[in-house]
């Protein structure tokens, strides 16, 4: 596989660049975290893959389950799901209150937390057993039973999780929330703390690279709305910060507070990094840089 020696390449320039940024603090748990932890894994949609660094040792994906829950409720919902939020990037941080007051509740998008406590609701209406079928979802798409939520995270972010209650009440004043907060929170800090490696993260998102197929032919999203998950992550992914990671990278990706970012190549790839120093938007520093020089390096980004 010829994308192994640019993966090493870029890897050990990225890898002696000097650690810039801090790990995320204000979720307690997240703070124990080496900040020096660096690894990524591209798997291909033929099936092959390759790992470098710390690319088996799990960590918190945080907001990159985002692209997750918004997948298995455009599933179950199809495009209703879009009366309840928008597609339009915000502009504004992940956490921001400012837009809901003014927009009637509705979030810019299904990747800032307003919008993916709205997928939280969806998915608990909808879910039977939300929490179990949700994390068997993530588990089927990887076909990796080992998959699990972090307890320890998930209460340690509920302790001090003040500005989602507030977010997750001020869209249930609108209406916009049909469960009780306290359910649709409980449901966001599991997800978040969803734990996987590398390896495990880029096979993941691989439906998504493969037009809404898991490699082993499985239909997850119809190919339109694979499409339109696709353009949200490029255009929504990253926050107030999505139009640098489209500019340099060139790719639909997500991040997460955990220091991961994955990023998918349609019809080649999807690639997972992860370092836990965030830049001052909360996205992974060596992450974006990494993913910079790789698309520039390898000439594979959709632009
Ligand atoms: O709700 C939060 O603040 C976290 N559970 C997730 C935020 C996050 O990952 C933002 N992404 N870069």
């Amino acid at each position: 596989m010829y994308f192994d020696e640019i993966v090493k390449d870029v890897f050990q320039e990225i890898n002696s660049l000097e650690g810039r940024g801090e790990v995320a603090s204000y979720i307690p748990e997240l703070r124990k975290v080496d900040p020096e932890k660096f690894g990524v894994y591209l798997s291909t949609i033929d099936n092959s893959g390759f790992g470098i660094g710390d690319c088996y040792e799990a960590f918190s994906i945080q907001s990159i389950a985002k692209v997750l829950s918004l997948s298995l409720a455009y599933r179950m919902l199809g495009e209703k799901i879009w009366e309840r939020l928008g597609v339009e990037p915000s502009g504004t941080a992940f956490n921001s209150l400012v837009q809901l007051e003014v927009e009637n509740g509705i979030p810019r998008n299904p990747f800032i937390n307003a919008g993916a406590l709205v997928i939280s609701d969806i998915l608990l209406t909808k879910l039977d057993h939300p929490k179990e079928d949700f994390l068997a979802f993530i588990r089927s798409l990887s076909n990796n039973s080992k998959i699990d939520y972090s307890p320890r995270i998930a209460t340690s972010e509920k302790n001090v999780g003040y500005r989602n209650v507030a977010l997750c009440n001020l869209i249930k004043s609108f209406g916009n929330i049909e469960n009780e907060p306290a359910d649709v929170l409980d449901f966001y800090f599991n997800l978040c703390s969803l734990e996987v490696n590398c390896q495990e993260l880029s096979n993941l998102f691989l439906f998504l690279a493969n037009d809404g197929c898991t490699l082993s032919g499985r239909r997850v999203l119809g190919q339109s709305q694979a499409k339109r998950v696709k353009a949200l992550m490029q255009t929504c992914g990253f926050y107030d910060e999505s139009g640098e990671f489209s500019f340099k990278v060139g790719l639909p990706g997500k991040s997460g507070v955990g220091g991961g970012i994955v990023a998918v190549h349609p019809k080649q790839y999807a690639i997972a990094v992860w370092s836990p120093r965030l830049n001052h938007k909360g996205n992974s520093y060596k992450g974006m840089k990494f993913l910079e020089e790789f698309t520039t390096k390898s000439q594979l980004s959709i632009f």
